[in-house]
């Protein structure tokens, strides 16, 4: 069964994360993503992209600043209200979301093992969790200034710079990639929640009516879960949950969460928001610039509505790994799609020590590699076995080795992750085999 202390182990073992300043004892909710683990990220947004963007027609792409003019967080409302509400624990003084009561429930079993009686609460208190920071030369001069809690206001602020300086027309979406920082109170889970984390999202814009808006809402909820399951996602790991009235904010018309069954149980992965026009009308009032937007047939003005679909990227790749986590007997394997896999293929001289496999082996992984494009590994330590082993648990679907039988008539064993079965394959029809299995 896969459970979290597996899924830590196996990204510290093979390089997907590591905990964030580790040598100098860590900091608190942030993580480094290594060599695999930086790939499989890559892999991953650039497949959003190219799903959101590239293939699309009625969404642009922007990538704004992380830091902004801090008026920004005043018209978005995160400066009052981007705050969790607390309880401070009477024993032990840790301070948890009251909305958290899964969290709150195994708090209090804690202390009732411990025999240390039964937890008593404060009264809830909301704590900002935007985080600070400072610009400016001279210590005197300096500003406070925020990180973005989220990547969403860089798009909204650019809203009439887009429509001036593209072709875009309503209904369009606006799509971007960006780090966002929340001074979370409960880091926690591994990547789950953490202070420094990315998103991906996209802010569709359609004509202010309810009933043009709403078809929008349940486009984007579909096109979301169809694409989690293009991933590779196991449905039945999927759901929907709409927010209850009392966790939707006052100007949205509908909130539903894509979750995910965790080890923990079910939990969010993204959301897809009907913003209404709160965000442009907040921003045309505090920056005092107009945000409208005129229909050029119609010649109507008006502020948009704003569709949003906002995912993490962290989020769906640990939930990745855990849904193609795949164990028995002999082996761990990383059962991920092939266009996620951060190699797509490794190359193994059969036997390290001997010049002519390794030549041979050399000549073939660098063809791959350079020539064909492909996300290429290279291993020539301990038996073979090993390799195979540390390949699927980074999820390489294939491994290619060169052994005496490839010096004599050019053919190469090719060995796939997900059987462990074994294919004699012409050097010669090596690069359609792959192309024709990743396309
Ligand atoms: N613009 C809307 C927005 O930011 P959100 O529900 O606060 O909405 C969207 O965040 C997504 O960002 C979440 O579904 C999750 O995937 C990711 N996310 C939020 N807080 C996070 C954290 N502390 N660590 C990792 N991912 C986080």
């Amino acid at each position: 069964m896969v459970t979290m202390d597996k899924i830590v182990s196996l990204c510290k073992r093979r390089g997907f994360v590591f905990q964030g300043s580790e040598i100098y004892g860590g900091l608190g909710g942030t993580w480094d993503y290594g060599p695999v683990g930086s790939l499989l990220k890559k892999n991953l947004k650039d497949w959003w992209w190219d799903d959101m963007v590239s293939k699309r027609d009625d969404i642009v792409g922007v990538d704004a600043a992380i830091i902004m003019n801090p008026r920004v967080w005043e018209a978005s409302g995160h400066v009052e209200g981007f705050a969790d509400t607390l309880v401070e624990c009477k024993i032990c003084h840790i301070r948890l979301r009251v909305d958290k009561e899964l969290e709150i429930k195994q708090h209090e079993q804690m202390h009732v093992n411990a025999e240390e009686g039964k937890v008593a609460w404060t009264d809830p208190k909301k704590f900002n969790i935007l985080m600070k920071a400072q610009v400016g030369v001279l210590e005197s001069d300096k500003k406070d200034i925020y990180l973005r809690g989220e990547i969403t206001p860089g798009v909204h602020v650019n809203f009439k710079n887009i429509t001036d300086s593209t072709r875009v027309r309503i209904p369009f979406g606006v799509a971007q990639i960006g780090k966002a920082f929340r001074n979370e109170i409960t880091p926690g889970n591994f990547i789950f929640r953490s202070r420094e984390f990315e998103q991906m999202e996209v802010q569709f814009y359609v004509r202010p009516d309810i009933g043009e808006s709403m078809k929008w809402f349940e486009y984007w909820k579909k096109n979301r879960m169809d694409w989690f399951e293009k991933l590779g996602f196991k449905r039945e790991k999927l759901r929907f949950r709409d927010h209850r009235d009392d966790e939707r904010a006052f100007y949205a018309k509908a909130a539903t969460d894509i979750e995910y069954e965790a080890p923990w149980g079910w939990d969010e992965m993204m959301g897809i928001h009907h913003r209404s026009d709160w965000d442009l009308t907040r921003h045309q009032e505090f920056s005092g610039k107009d945000l409208s937007y005129r229909d050029p047939e119609t010649g109507e003005t008006f502020i948009p509505w704003d569709i949003e679909t906002s995912s993490g990227v962290d989020r769906p790749l640990m939930f990745l790994l855990i849904d193609s986590y795949f164990e028995d007997d002999k082996r761990v394997v990383l059962k991920l799609h092939p266009r996620l896999a951060p190699y797509k293929v490794a190359v193994f001289p059969l036997i390290a020590n001997k010049p002519d496999l390794v030549k041979k082996a050399d000549t073939i992984y660098h063809h791959l590699k350079l020539e064909v494009g492909l996300s290429t590994s290279w291993d020539a330590r301990g038996n073979i076995g090993k390799r195979y082993y540390a390949q699927d648990e980074i999820g390489t679907p294939w491994c290619v080795t060169v052994d005496y039988k490839t010096l004599e008539d050019d053919t190469v064993t090719v060995r796939s992750r997900d059987t462990a079965k074994q294919e004699r394959i012409s050097l010669s029809k090596l690069d359609s085999y792959f192309t024709a299995k990743l396309n």
